[in-house]
């Protein structure tokens, strides 16, 4: 979403603008969204006036409140077929009225048209939520699909090496005067650092059938809460969350299928999936020039699960600034910033978990042997002193990868859910074959 939003912008600003795209277009994470676009994500607005200070916090607000308008108008004028739908957006407590109210009074006060209410349309009680006007829902492949067809794209054509403005990539080199990096995980390391300051969490939806019928969207606070987006005549009920690659051996979807027979009794499940996203140290994407040292390089990236709006708010800042035009809200995005206050917590697991990737790779012993595996199940296992991860299909045929992390050399981990290699430090994922899934990890295992 991010790369076909900026492009486009920068296309409409008269630049020449390339699409190069590793797989095929739309294959990324906005292929698993549930593309709620809103400017309310999660209870953050409390927490970035204290951490970060009122403007701040409020050109936090107003960048994803205009970019929830751009959406709107751009559906609007090019009539683009993709399911759009105003509605207001819920953040709702079943155990606290607090934390709710404070937050819908501080996104009011930083310009945004949201308010505490007691009433929602859930079928269960809470105590309280925080009602946003203005937001909206679509296809976000649909929408893509429409703006791609004004774009010059090459599918296939994974980006290898960067210099300047000499790409090389899988299928021939390409020479540009300005680069943006939208590839979700940046996938460069110097200049830019940015697997010091960012890590991945995966979250899972079930697409219910037979429940609710609701016309807003929700997002559960508290611990347990669960996401809710409307969707014809299913539900997505979204939630799970955790850092990719610490994977419970029992999969991940039980826990969510619990919640939603508890808060939907009857329904019924008609398609579930998973999908990840960057989180940057202090819950704020980086948006602006790639590195000091990299003059004419561009990102956008750590959207913290709130890439519909993000990827909006990159393409106009970025368009604008690649064109010779600052935006007004874009400082709170600068990546350059570094904001101790509101990192540290992150700063600090971040490191803690690069520390216990790369030492397991060196000093855990394996923690299976091949014969003792279950079938359908994987372990990392010692093959003549070589770790390897062994996956072993419940036919019994045995499936082996090395189990270092290309990218910088973590132990990756066994996903029984998706069975994938899963790697803790930055989230790169690959497929049993040890065929790259995700970056930032350019390479199989
Ligand atoms: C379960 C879940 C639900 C979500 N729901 C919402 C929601 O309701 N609302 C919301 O706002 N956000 C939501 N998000 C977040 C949102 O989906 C993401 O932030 C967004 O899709 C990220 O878009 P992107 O363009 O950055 O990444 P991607 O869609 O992953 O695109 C990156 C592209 O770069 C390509 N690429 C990678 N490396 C290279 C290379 N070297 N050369 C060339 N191309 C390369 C990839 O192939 C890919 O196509 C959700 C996230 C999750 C996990
Ligand atoms: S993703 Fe960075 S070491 Fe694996």
């Amino acid at each position: 979403m991010a790369g076909v939003l900026t492009a486009w912008f920068l296309r409409q600003r008269g630049a020449k603008v390339l699409l190069l795209e590793a797989d095929r277009l739309a294959g990324g994470q906005t292929r698993n969204t549930t593309a709620k676009i809103t400017a309310q994500h999660g209870m953050i607005y409390e927490r970035l006036s204290e951490q970060k200070g009122e403007l701040a916090a409020r050109q936090y607000a107003s960048a994803n409140q205009r970019a929830v308008e751009a959406y709107r108008r751009l559906v609007r004028e090019r009539k683009i077929p993709c399911e759009w739908e105003d509605c207001p957006a819920f953040l709702y407590s079943t155990q606290e009225e607090d934390p709710v109210r404070q937050e819908a009074h501080t996104a009011a006060r930083l310009g945004l048209e949201c308010s505490f209410t007691l009433e929602t349309e859930l079928p269960f009680p809470v105590k309280g939520a925080a009602r946003l006007e203005g937001q909206a829902r679509f296809h976000p492949l649909r929408f893509l699909g429409a703006l791609a067809e004004e774009l010059e794209v090459f599918e296939h054509s994974r980006v290898i090496a960067a210099e300047g403005g000499a790409l090389r990539t899988e299928r021939g080199r390409v020479k540009a005067e300005q680069v943006v990096f939208t590839t979700h995980y940046p996938f460069i390391n110097v200049p830019g650092l940015y697997f010091l300051r960012m890590h991945q969490e995966r979250s899972y939806v079930l697409a219910l059938r037979g429940a609710a019928r609701l016309k807003g969207m929700y997002y559960g606070t508290d611990p347990d809460g669960v996401s809710l987006r409307p969707c014809g005549d299913l539900l997505l009920l979204g939630g799970g969350k955790h850092r990719t690659g610490e994977n419970s051996a029992g999969g991940r979807y039980r826990g969510l299928e619990e919640q939603a027979e508890r808060l939907f009794p009857g329904a019924s499940q008609a398609a579930h999936w998973s999908a990840q996203d960057c989180i940057s140290i202090d819950g704020v994407p980086y948006i602006g020039p790639y590195a000091s040292a990299a003059p004419n390089w561009y990102v956008a990236t750590g959207f913290g699960k709130w890439g519909m709006t993000g990827s909006m708010v990159s393409a106009l800042l970025l368009s604008g600034l690649l064109t010779g035009e600052r935006d007004p809200d874009g400082a709170v995005f600068d990546p350059g910033r570094m904001d101790l206050r509101a990192s540290a917590a992150n700063l600090w697991e971040d490191g803690k978990q690069a520390v216990k990737g790369l030492c397991r790779s060196a000093f855990e012993p394996p923690r299976a042997a091949v014969e003792a595996l279950t079938p359908g199940h994987g372990g990392i296992v010692e093959v003549e002193g070589e770790k390897l991860g062994v996956y072993k299909t419940e036919d019994g045929e045995v499936f082996t990868v090395s189990a270092r992390c290309p990218h910088l050399g973590c132990q990756v981990e066994w996903n029984p859910d998706e069975k994938t290699w899963d790697c803790p430090c930055h989230g790169s994922r690959f497929d049993f074959h040890g065929r790259l899934l995700d970056g930032p990890a350019q390479k199989g295992l």
